[in-house]
């Protein structure tokens, strides 16, 4: 089905990330923001005085029995994404889910079975894929060939997380697929699909494995390497990928420019650029793709994170920290013995 732009978008959760995406919305031609949700009465309505809108609802359901709306953005606390994000696919509304869609692989899937079943469009914020200095980086190094080699570190001071009210103990434990997924998710933006991983995990400072290292075989024949210590401070995202000819270096964060080296040739930088500058970075160019999927009743397109696509993704890190031994679904970690 079509959809006149702009497109009216619904958002539930309106706290903290919700802060970043609807100036998005609000700045792009394509979309408007009609409505805001959020069981939270007072959250509600300090994000619908903040930003101007003036319909708010304190449950998906009273939202879903208005349904004036094209598109949903669900924005809620990591460990309800899944099952808000669930109603919507059901009632065959497109779907932009923050990531992790679920924070347990097993969610994630039921969720793209859904999506499948209703034949409903839904797209995963992995907005690192959208950073404008990586896409052109990533552009540039693809003229000079085929990705032969990916490292990605995804080292984070976890422990302050545990102590952190805002962060429930599963999800501390969890902190790769709830954060390092950013990062470890460009492994595949970069590499495409995996055949296999090797990996080691230890335990140093946390109560849960918190220093991984991996080594990926990617279906190209291309060879991946995924680092996290999620124990000590410092801590930092960041990539180098390499084909037969070329260099491509993350800056000190994802944020700062990225460089293209090349053997006798001057390195090229590539900044943020566009509403990048201005906005959090990575939200203008997912929100776009995923506007024009809801506008034209297409799939969105490489590289917009399906369901599909972020069940790889969340694989893969099942396999880079063996969390399945350690924290599967049916036994979470703060049940478990530390
Ligand atoms: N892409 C990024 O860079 C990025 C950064 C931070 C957070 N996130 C993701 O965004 C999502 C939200 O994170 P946050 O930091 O804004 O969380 P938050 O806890 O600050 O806010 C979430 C809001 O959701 C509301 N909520 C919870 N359950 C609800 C329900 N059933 N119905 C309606 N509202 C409900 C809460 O009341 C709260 O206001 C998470 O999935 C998180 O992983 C993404």
């Amino acid at each position: 089905m079509r959809v006149e732009p702009p497109v009216r978008c619904a958002v539930v959760g309106t706290k903290n990330i919700a802060g970043k995406h609807i100036p998005v919305l609000q700045a792009l031609p394509e979309s408007t923001v009609v409505a805001l949700c959020d069981i939270d009465a007072q959250a509600v309505s300090t994000a619908a005085h903040e930003f101007g809108v003036d319909k708010t609802f304190t449950s998906v359901e009273s939202l879903q029995a208005w349904g004036q709306y094209d598109a949903v953005y669900v924005l809620v606390s990591v460990l309800a994404v899944a099952d808000i994000a669930e109603l919507f696919l059901q009632a065959g509304t497109p779907t932009f889910i923050e990531k992790p869609p679920g924070l347990y692989t097993v969610d994630t899937e039921r969720l793209a079975a859904v999506a499948n079943e209703t034949g409903t469009m839904a797209t995963v914020g992995l907005n690192r894929r959208f950073y404008s200095n990586t896409m052109a980086g990533r552009d540039a190094l693809l003229e000079t060939g085929e990705v032969v080699s990916v490292t990605v570190h995804a080292d984070e001071d976890v422990g302050p997380k545990w102590d952190d009210p805002r962060f429930p103990p599963e999800v501390a434990a969890r902190w790769v697929y709830a954060n390092s997924i950013h990062a470890l998710d460009l492994i595949r933006y970069f590499g495409g699909d995996i055949a296999q991983v090797s990996a080691v995990q230890r335990k140093v400072g946390l109560p849960v494995p918190d220093s991984f290292s991996a080594i990926i075989d990617f279906e190209s024949g291309a060879i991946g390497r995924a680092l996290a210590d999620h124990f000590a401070q410092r801590g930092g995202h960041r990539y180098q990928v390499r084909t037969a000819t070329a260099t491509l270096t993350s800056g000190h964060t994802l944020e700062d420019s990225c460089t293209l080296t090349r053997r006798n040739r001057e390195p090229v930088q590539f900044s943020l650029t566009g509403l990048d500058r201005r906005l959090k970075p990575g939200f203008p160019g997912e929100s776009k793709a995923f506007l024009r999927a809801v506008q034209t009743g297409n799939p969105v397109e490489f590289p917009s994170p399906t369901l599909v696509d972020a069940v790889k993704t969340m694989q893969m890190l099942d396999a880079i920290t063996g969390a399945n031994e350690w924290s599967p679904k049916s036994n979470p970690v703060s049940q478990q013995p530390s």
